[in-house]
C-alpha cells in the first residue's frame, strides 16, 4: 500500500512511519514541523506542508495513488486550548476538513483519524467503552468531537470510510531506541517522571493524593505507542476489507496511578527523585481507563507491550539517547 501520514514528523506518527515502512509500505509524510522533527523521519518521502494549504494537498494527493490516509496532524496541549480555542478549532477541525476535501477531489476514500479520549470529556463510568457520551470538557476534544461528527457524514455524502481511533494516554518508545517523544513544553507524565530521575528537572509534581482510587493519585490506561500503531495496521486492514466508519478506543483496558508510575520509573532506573505534593488540576478526572474490546473483537488487536515497567524501560532509553548517555 502507499499511505500519506500526516503529521508523521511527531511523536506517534514517527513510529506509524516507521511501522509501516518495516512492513514494506510505501509511505508519504506530510508535515509543517510545527512540533515535529524532521530528522525523526526514518524514511519514506517527506513533503514540506500545511494541511491548511489547499495547492500543497493538492500536488501531494495528485503525485500518487495513496490507498489511505493516516491523519495524526493536530495540536495537542489541553491548556493551551483552553487559553487559545481559534488555534485548536483552525488547526484540529477546519484544517482537517480541508484534507478531507482534498480526499474527495482525489478519489482518496480511506481514512484513519487519531482521535482521543478527551472526546468523552468526565468519565461517567469505567471502563469506557465507545457507547459512553461524549461530552468534551475543553477546545481540544471538542475540535476531535466536530471530526468524528463530519467524518460520518463524509461517509454518507461521498463514501470516504474512516475509523477514529480514541487513544488513551500514548506513552512508551520505540524498541530500537531510534524514536521517542519529543514534546516541547513536556506534557506526558512519563516523560515528567523520567526527566527528573534523569535530573534535567529538580522534581517532579504529583497533583492531588485524594482521588477515590486506591493510593489515592489519579489513574491512567498508559498504551505503547507501538502498540498505537500495530491498532492503525489493523484499522488499515478493516477498512481495505470494506469495513464502515466506527470508532474504537484503544487502551489497554488497565489503569495505572500516578504514584504507580514514580515506583516504576525508580525501579528502572534506579535513581532516586523528589516527588512534590500539589493539589487537584481541574479537569482532571479521578479515572481514564479505556474499555478496549470493540478493537480487541473486530480488529483482532490486542496491546501487547501492557508491561508498564517495560513502557517505561523503553522511555528511559530514549532519555538516556537524548542525553547522550547509555542504560546500565
Ligand atoms: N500523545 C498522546 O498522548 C495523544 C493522545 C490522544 C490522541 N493523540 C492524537 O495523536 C496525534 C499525534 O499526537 P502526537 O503526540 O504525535 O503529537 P505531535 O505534536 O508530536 O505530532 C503532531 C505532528 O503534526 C504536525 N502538524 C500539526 N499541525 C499541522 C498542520 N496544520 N499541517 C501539517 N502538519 C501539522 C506537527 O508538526 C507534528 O509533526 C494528534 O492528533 C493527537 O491529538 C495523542
Amino acid at each position: 500500500m502507499h499511505i500519506l501520514v500526516c503529521g508523521g514528523a511527531g511523536y506517534i506518527g514517527s513510529h506509524m512511519v516507521q511501522l509501516l515502512l518495516e512492513r514494506g509500505h510505501d509511505v508519504t509524510t506530510l508535515d509543517n514541523l510545527s512540533t515535529g522533527h524532521r530528522d525523526a523521519l526514518l524514511g519514506g518521502r517527506f513533503e514540506f506542508g500545511d494541511l491548511g494549504d489547499s495547492s500543497v494537498l493538492d500536488r501531494v494527493l495528485s503525485s500518487s495513488a495513496f490507498d489511505a490516509v493516516m491523519h495524526f496532524a493536530a495540536f495537542i496541549r489541553v491548556e493551551e486550548s483552553v487559553a487559545h480555542p481559534g488555534k485548536y478549532f483552525r488547526n484540529n477541525l477546519c484544517n482537517t476538513l480541508n484534507l478531507l476535501d482534498a480526499m474527495v477531489r482525489h478519489g482518496v476514500r480511506r481514512f484513519i483519524f487519531s482521535s482521543t479520549a478527551a472526546v468523552y470529556g468526565e468519565p461517567q463510568y469505567v471502563p469506557v467503552d465507545e457507547d459512553h457520551p461524549r461530552e468534551p470538557i475543553n477546545p481540544y476534544g471538542s475540535s476531535k468531537r466536530m471530526v468524528e461528527d463530519a467524518l460520518v457524514y463524509y461517509a454518507r455524502a461521498h463514501g470516504l470510510q474512516s475509523v477514529p481511533l480514541r487513544y488513551f494516554n500514548a506513552a512508551g518508545a520505540d524498541p530500537g531506541g531510534r524514536l521517542g517523544p519529543r514534546h516541547n513544553p513536556l506534557t506526558h507524565l512519563i516523560p515528567l517522571v523520567l526527566r527528573a530521575a534523569a535530573g534535567v528537572t529538580p522534581n517532579v509534581k504529583v497533583f492531588g493524593r485524594d482521588y477515590p482510587t486506591p493510593d489515592g493519585t489519579a489513574v491512567r490506561d498508559y498504551i505503547h505507542v507501538v502498540d498505537l500503531c500495530e491498532a492503525h495496521l489493523a484499522a488499515i486492514d478493516y477498512l481495505m476489507k470494506g469495513g464502515e466508519t466506527r470508532a474504537f478506543n484503544l487502551g489497554v483496558g488497565r489503569g495505572f496511578s500516578v504514584q504507580e508510575v514514580i515506583d516504576s520509573a525508580k525501579r528502572v532506573t534506579g535513581r532516586d527523585f523528589q516527588v512534590i505534593t500539589e493539589g487537584r488540576r481541574p479537569g482532571d478526572p479521578a479515572q481514564l481507563i479505556a474499555n478496549p474490546s470493540l478493537a480487541n473483537r473486530i480488529f483482532g488487536w490486542k496491546a501487547r507491550l501492557a508491561d508498564l515497567d517495560t513502557i517505561v524501560a523503553h522511555n528511559w532509553a530514549w532519555q538516556l539517547k537524548t542525553m547522550g548517555q547509555k542504560p546500565a
